[in-house]
């Protein structure tokens, strides 16, 4: 099988790409560092060439809803086209546990950028596209600690999840690439809130001193909006383990 892995430098692409490795997969790795821009549509025919199946792990860190409407359009549209000319099969999609659900992303930029790209993929593809919605990961709780961050001080947003591993969701979505399914759901094993998770973090690393909790982009987001209803892949790895481990 021959996969081309979008956004393969990123976090969850370099996971993917290690575990799609694993199971004997071909990874044609994608990203604008090896001439492959989705936003630009620029390499994509090249990359496509004979490959089974497309994987999206693109990524743009923005919490603007207008940037983030306009990359994953752009790009969800950009592949598309692409993958109709190089007559590519099946793609998976990497997206976010009720982040298309409008109560959820109402005041959350970033996830109607999301929505956008869940939405062109399901229109132009059908059931030629696998979404794999995933918890938010653990690592995140370590980025917010960095996001909004003033010396000893750092301002963190209640989110309620059941946060899984980049590693554990990455298994799941190798699986989904290799074995054709339905929409899967990925999530951790335990409800935390990931502001309270950036505080055990910074506990364990002795900074920063003070985890400032806010309320931000809407109580969806704080009052369980984030979890999952339905069936659901319960990852292993806890966030006691995830934290001895991740030092
Ligand atoms: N963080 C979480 O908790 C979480 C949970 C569930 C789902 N997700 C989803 O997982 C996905 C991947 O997130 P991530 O944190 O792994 O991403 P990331 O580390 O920010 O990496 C983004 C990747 O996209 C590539 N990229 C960006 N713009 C591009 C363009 N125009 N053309 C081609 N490649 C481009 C980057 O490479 P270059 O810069 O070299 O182009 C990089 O490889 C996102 O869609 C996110 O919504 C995240």
């Amino acid at each position: 099988m021959r996969a081309v892995v979008l956004g393969a430098s990123g976090q969850m692409g370099r996971a993917l790409t290690a575990a799609l490795t694993e199971r004997g997969v071909q990874v044609v790795p994608a990203h604008r560092g090896n001439g492959v821009d989705a936003y630009a549509g620029t390499g994509l025919d090249e990359a496509f060439t004979e490959a089974d199946v497309v994987v999206d792990c693109l990524n743009l860190n923005t919490q603007s809803a207008g940037r983030a409407r306009d990359f994953f359009g752009v790009t969800s549209r950009n592949v598309v086209a692409a993958m109709n000319r190089a007559g590519v099969a099946r793609l998976v999609c990497l997206s976010i546990i009720n982040a298309a659900s409008p109560t959820v992303n109402a005041k959350f930029g970033y996830y109607q950028g999301k929505a956008v790209q869940e939405s062109v993929y399901r229109e132009a593809l059908g059931d030629r596209v696998t979404m794999v919605r995933s918890a938010q990961w653990f690592e995140l709780a370590g980025q917010l600690l960095s996001t909004v961050r003033l010396g000893p001080v750092a301002v963190v947003p209640h989110m309620l999840s059941q946060p899984c591993s980049a590693a554990d969701a990455a298994q799941a979505m190798a699986d989904a690439v290799v074995q054709p399914s339905g929409d899967i759901q990925v999530a951790g094993p335990e409800s935390i809130d990931l502001c309270n998770l950036a505080r055990r973090i910074a506990d364990r690393d002795g900074a920063p001193r003070w985890v400032i909790g806010i309320n931000f982009g809407g109580p969806a987001i704080r009052r369980g909006g984030l979890l999952p209803t339905g069936e659901v892949i319960t990852t292993v790895t806890t966030a006691e383990t995830w934290l001895a481990d991740s030092t």
